[in-house]
């Protein structure tokens, strides 16, 4: 959730620093700090975001070559000064900065307390910092007090960490929580995400679990944490471009990334072409079929039950992984195929249901944006969703994009199985090429959804159904608007309607119906007319025009078949949420209480 950065070379450490935290704040912007070193070590650090303090503290004016800096999502210890990472010991030359949770910290603040430690936070990272510093007393190396230190930690950390004494290195830690390296030409980074340090290089060493790496300017190694051996870390050039992740004269990421999606799909469909059918033929066989994943990702997985039972004829059942990872395990088995969607391949839940997927014996498919994320590793097969970065918190392209290639990865094994009627099938595929030309024309509604925002600005309540396939753009439509706008919204599925949530339905109340045609268009329309005699004010999309005659807005779609439609029906709900989100002042890039990876549980 917190986003960690580190540079050592010979440019202005602070400068680097401070460019690549802002690239990081979507990860969590509660507070920010940096440490470097120059003879001793200089820190600044405070609660806010970083633009704030940037000019507050003069973050940018500490000097030398390397440090670490920190931009934080609070788990222990409220956002303030002295909570803002990074941490030190108690002689100041050991500083911290750490992305995840400490689990026994309370147990080792106690026995560190005991042997005359001082702690200065609420945090659970300081720990890490004077653990070290204990360890110290009885190595001369640093690496071997550091390692002995980490051996006693349990639970999630991504770490950085500086110490005076040795000016050549920096070190970094990954268990649980993700880091990656940047190999320069004379200098080194390390990042929670490669978007950070992207300016610089695009040359990555993905670190795993377990591992711990030592960093100068010109060299790296990394070693198993456990064994203390040296483990064999391969380059990777990763092709994202320093354009995808700014955001070129759009008001935010969010909307920058909203306007990417025709080519986002068009990206997810051509980098799977060549590699779908080798996926379908290796889990064609599965009868168990569970998909996992959380939130947007989640809302893809609805989406995905819907595709393959429709075309492949299977049960599928999803999960949010964090049910699945405690409630499953004795239903998962050898003969189960776990597909895990994730954008980012690092989300915790979702993590610990492919590990408990890999124990019991399942095959794991993986839908990634990420490459070389978490996910990719531990996972038996992989589809990348090609989506490229997304820096806003709210997922937008990543879902279309993995719709896409979840709705390519059915017609696939449709088509190996023999499953369901050939001429629709071919139809289909058909249809997924001309997915960007639709995203591309709903794109064009922008100017009519911000005036619809401006009408709608002061609503409380929203309603979002759809029935089949629509039920996932109920729920994401709904999901989008929450975590931005921070109005109340939700979705469900229009048979629902009648069984409680109509009781909320009053004079004015929105109610935005998702109406593509099918076959239960004729029931969507009778739910719209249940709104319409509360008075509900029903906003609907879909392609048949009838829709125009009950309902109050009416957004023309492209006639797309209905299962493929959620890649286009999300777009103008999230243009919607993002409009109300602008007018009621905030900021869509980084909703309160939010980040955009939650590698902890
Ligand atoms: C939605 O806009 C959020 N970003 C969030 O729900 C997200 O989809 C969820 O946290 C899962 O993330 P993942 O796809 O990276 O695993």
């Amino acid at each position: 959730m917190c986003g960690i950065i580190g540079y050592i070379g010979e440019r202005d450490a602070a400068e680097v620093l401070v460019d690549g935290l802002k690239r990081l704040e979507y990860r969590g912007y509660d507070s920010v700090g940096l440490v470097t070193e120059e003879g001793k070590l200089f820190i600044k650090k405070g609660a806010g975001k970083i633009n704030e303090l940037k000019e507050k503290l003069g973050l940018t004016n500490l000097p030398g070559r390397r440090g670490i800096g920190h931009t934080r999502w609070a788990t222990h210890g409220i956002p303030n000064d002295i909570n803002a990472h990074p941490h030190t010991d108690c002689s100041g030359k050991i500083a911290i900065v750490h992305n995840g949770i400490i689990e026994n910290y309370i147990e080792l603040r106690e026995k560190l307390e005991g042997s005359g430690h001082e702690f200065k936070s609420d945090t659970d990272t300081e720990v890490i910092a004077h653990l070290i510093e204990e360890e110290l007393k009885s190595s001369k190396l640093f690496e071997d007090a550091l390692r002995r230190a980490l051996l006693q930690l349990k639970g999630s950390f991504a770490l950085g960490i500086i110490y005076t004494d040795d000016k050549e290195h920096l070190y970094f830690v990954r268990n649980e929580s993700p880091l990656v390296l940047g190999v320069g030409n004379g200098e080194m980074f390390a990042a929670s995400d490669i978007p950070a340090f992207l300016p610089y290089t695009n040359k990555v060493v993905f670190l795993d679990d377990g591992e711990y790496a030592v960093v100068g300017k010109d060299s790296f190694y990394v070693k198993d944490l456990k064994t203390g051996n040296i483990k064999d870390k391969k380059i990777h050039e990763i092709n994202w471009t320093l354009e995808m992740a700014e955001k070129q004269g759009y008001a935010h990421f969010m909307l920058k990334e909203i306007h990417e999606q025709a080519k986002a799909v068009k990206d997810a469909i051509y980098g799977n072409l060549k590699t779908i059918d080798k996926v379908a033929e290796e889990i064609a066989n599965y009868e168990k079929v569970f998909v996992v994943a959380m939130g947007t990702s989640y809302h893809a997985g609805i989406a995905a039950k819907y595709f393959l039972q429709r075309l492949v004829n299977k049960v599928v059942l999803v999960e949010e992984a964090s049910e699945f990872r405690y409630e499953f395990e004795d239903i998962v088995d050898g003969n189960s195929l776990v597909i895990a969607i994730t954008q980012s391949g690092e989300t915790a839940d979702t993590l610990a249901a492919i590990k408990l997927a890999k124990r019991k014996g399942a095959k794991v498919l993986s839908v990634v944006n990420v490459v070389g994320s978490m996910a990719t590793r531990l996972s038996d097969l992989v589809l990348y969703t090609h989506a490229g970065p997304e820096i806003g918190v709210a997922a937008t392209k990543t879902y279309t994009t993995q719709l896409t290639v979840l709705a390519m990865l059915a017609i696939a094994l449709a088509k190996r199985l023999g499953t369901g009627d050939k001429g629709y099938i071919n139809f289909l595929e058909g249809q997924l090429q001309d997915l960007p030309k639709y995203v591309e024309a709903v794109l064009g509604y922008e100017n009519k959804i911000k005036a619809l925002a401006e009408e709608l600005v002061n609503k409380k309540d929203f309603f979002y159904i759809g029935r089949g396939v629509s039920v996932a753009t109920a729920l994401e439509g709904a999901l989008k608007l929450k975590e931005i706008s921070y109005i109340h919204a939700e979705g469900l599925s229009a048979g629902e309607l009648k069984h409680g949530p109509l009781a909320l339905v009053e004079d004015g109340v929105p109610v935005v119906a998702i109406v593509p045609t099918g076959k239960t268009f004729d029931k969507m329309v009778s739910n719209i007319q249940e709104v319409n005699a509360r008075k509900g004010l029903v906003i609907s999309l879909g392609d048949n025009e009838e829709l125009e005659k009950v309902s109050q807005v009416f957004l023309k779609m492209p006639r797309i078949d209905e299962l493929l439609s959620p890649v286009v029906y999300i777009v103008p709900l999230q243009l919607l949420a993002y409009y109300l989100a602008v007018l009621r002042g905030n900021d869509p890039d980084k909703p309160r209480n939010l980040a955009k990876s939650v590698t902890v549980e």
